[in-house]
């Protein structure tokens, strides 16, 4: 029996070892450890041995089993190797590969960006508000008269509930006062809503950042600085910028900005409106506080409040402001 057992693991073994594919394998697997195999019958040959040899075939046969499961698996870890090795061995992994393509940032979020970077670096933190507002927040504590006409409804979207979409982001403004002391410098970035005839110039959704800052002794000096620098970061140092009077119900001076840069194309466009915060709009704040904090004898502020569609437009050339909200992708893989 011992002889046998030599016998067949040697068998075993060279044949396993000869196996070129996962079928043979599996054959000899079958035919060695299988249940009619070669190792099997030969346990069963046990029966013959005499009682006193028992254990040590049994051992010896067990040693048997284990070297050739042992063969069968290496055998098999060997094949696929040599599989996973002849799936790559015609690439050639030293060419550079194809690049998945990470589209880019929209225009308008481009300058939305840089704005906000700009501002931060002054200090300026970002503050939010939700698009459907309270006609409080959107006139009523911006000194607007129920009369005025951005109130009426051939300008703003109101809601059946006497809601409405912001027609501006100067809500921000006086949502940020409400919830939060002096001193205050806050820019208000956001999507602001009129009842425009949709053409090559006006969507009823556009894109608009407001500023506020609000201390002790807050100058129009401050104000026209603080744009100006912001202006000539954004679009060079040669902008020109003109601050024109003009009115406003929640700023006291009013100006209205005209700016003219290289990169805007030269000529003078109207760009923004600002001012000093009126009286009336920190008495509205103070009333809805239920403190003085914000008492006009107190503190002073500036605001400011311009568009950011057409400097997008501008900039980048872009002659139809529906080209920004249509998502054509060959449009928008200039950018
Ligand atoms: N809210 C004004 C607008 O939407 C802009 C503005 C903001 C003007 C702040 C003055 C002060 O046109």
């Amino acid at each position: 029996m011992d002889q046998q057992i030599e016998v067949l693991r040697a068998e075993a073994l060279a044949e396993i070892g000869a196996v070129t594919d996962r079928a043979s394998l599996d054959a000899a697997r079958v035919r060695f450890l299988g249940k009619s195999g070669a190792v099997t019958s030969l346990s069963e040959g046990m029966r013959n041995v005499a009682k006193d040899d028992r254990p040590r075939f049994g051992k010896l046969l067990n040693d048997l089993r284990q070297a050739v499961s042992t063969a069968l698996e290496a055998r098999e870890i060997r094949l696929l190797e040599e599989s996973d090795a002849a799936a790559v061995s015609s690439l050639d992994l030293t060419l550079p590969g194809t690049f998945a393509q990470s589209g880019t940032l929209h225009p308008l979020t481009q300058l939305m960006n840089r704005a906000v970077m700009c501002f931060r670096r002054m200090g300026f933190a970002i503050a939010d508000g939700p698009d459907i507002e309270t006609e409080w927040h959107c006139f009523d504590a911006l000194n607007t008269p129920p009369d005025h006409p951005a109130r009426n409804e051939q300008d703003t979207f109101y809601l059946p509930d006497g809601r409405l979409l912001r027609s501006h982001t100067s809500t921000v403004q006086i949502r940020v006062m409400e919830n939060t002391p002096p001193p205050v410098r806050i820019i208000a970035p956001g999507a602001a809503y009129r009842r425009d005839e949709v053409d090559a110039t006006h969507l009823a959704q556009f894109t608009q950042m407001e500023g506020l800052y609000v201390a002790e002794d807050v100058s129009l000096a401050d104000l026209k600085g603080t744009l100006e620098f912001f202006f000539r970061e954004l679009f060079g140092p040669g902008t020109e910028l003109q601050f024109r009077p003009h009115f406003f119900p929640f700023t006291e001076p009013s100006y209205e900005i005209d700016i003219r840069a290289e990169a805007l194309g030269n000529q003078w466009m109207e760009l923004a409106g600002c001012g000093m915060v009126d009286p009336a709009v920190f008495e509205a704040v103070c009333e809805r506080r239920g403190d003085r904090v914000y008492d006009p004898e107190t503190v002073t502020g500036f605001a400011f409040g311009f568009g950011l569609d057409r400097l997008a437009m501008n900039l980048a050339k872009i002659p139809d402001i529906r080209m920004l909200v249509e998502n054509d992708l060959r449009f928008l893989k200039q950018f």
